[in-house]
């Protein structure tokens, strides 16, 4: 099941849904980039009961969690660190670079969630060249059938440094598949991974949970190519 929701502020709908996911005590992969910065915003000022919630990481940049670029620490700044009473947060430590902190957060996903992890509420966005988490379009990672998780040596867009990620057969079996896209220079991305027909190269056409579903949140202007 797929449904695709305009709204003025998508951010604020994402918010919503993870404020209830987070109630029901779930298992939720938050993404990074500057989109959800305003969604975990909006989830902060709401500030529901997150401590029964685990909190996982679509992929991560090899910065140090204090670094600017780290999605952990944006995600900390503006939502985790923000509660009261706050989840418990399962970090991609991309300080100890792409191999080590792909294989640990592997070990970590399988020691949590079983060899067939199903994530009840994963976020992404799209990136313009239609990336999603750090799946880069034409490099070897999507083509990953094994592993959760994966170093990603090259990224293909900035900032241009070393990335773990989660891999499609992870994301494929989540429950629920939000995608949170704002704004004119996403239009483009926006048809080709949603469009009729969606483009194949396109990482995020490559998202179709097996057993779940996809909520696309946009705003007109991500959505006005569709
Ligand atoms: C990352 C993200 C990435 C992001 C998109 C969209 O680490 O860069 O997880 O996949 O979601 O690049 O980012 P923006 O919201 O900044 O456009």
């Amino acid at each position: 099941m797929r449904q695709i929701t305009v709204v003025e502020d998508p951010g604020a709908a994402v918010a919503e849904r993870l404020t209830a996911a987070a109630e029901q005590g779930a298992h939720i992969v938050l993404t990074g980039g500057s989109t959800p910065r305003g969604a975990y915003a909006i989830a902060a000022e709401q500030d529901a009961d997150w401590s029964d919630a685990t909190v996982w990481f679509s992929d991560e940049r090899c910065v140090p969690p204090e670094h600017p670029d780290s999605n952990f620490g944006m995600a900390q700044r503006a939502l985790l660190s923000r509660l009261s009473r706050p989840p418990r947060v399962m970090r991609i430590e991309g300080e100890l670079g792409a191999d080590a902190a792909a294989g640990a957060y592997e070990a970590l996903v399988r020691e949590h969630l079983g060899n067939d992890p199903r994530f009840d509420l994963l976020l992404l966005g799209v990136g313009p060249d239609v990336h999603v988490a750090s799946l880069f379009p034409g490099k070897p990672e999507l083509e990953e059938a094994q592993r959760l998780v994966a170093a990603v040596p090259l990224a293909g867009m900035e900032p241009q440094v070393p990335r773990v990620t989660l891999t499609l057969p992870a994301i494929n079996r989540a429950r629920v598949v939000a995608f949170l896209v704002s704004g004119e220079s996403k239009a483009g991305a926006i048809a080709r991974a949603f469009g009729d027909p969606p483009d194949p190269e396109a990482p995020a056409a490559r998202v179709r949970p097996q057993d779940g579903s996809i909520f696309v949140f946009v705003d007109e202007a991500a959505a006005a190519l569709l």
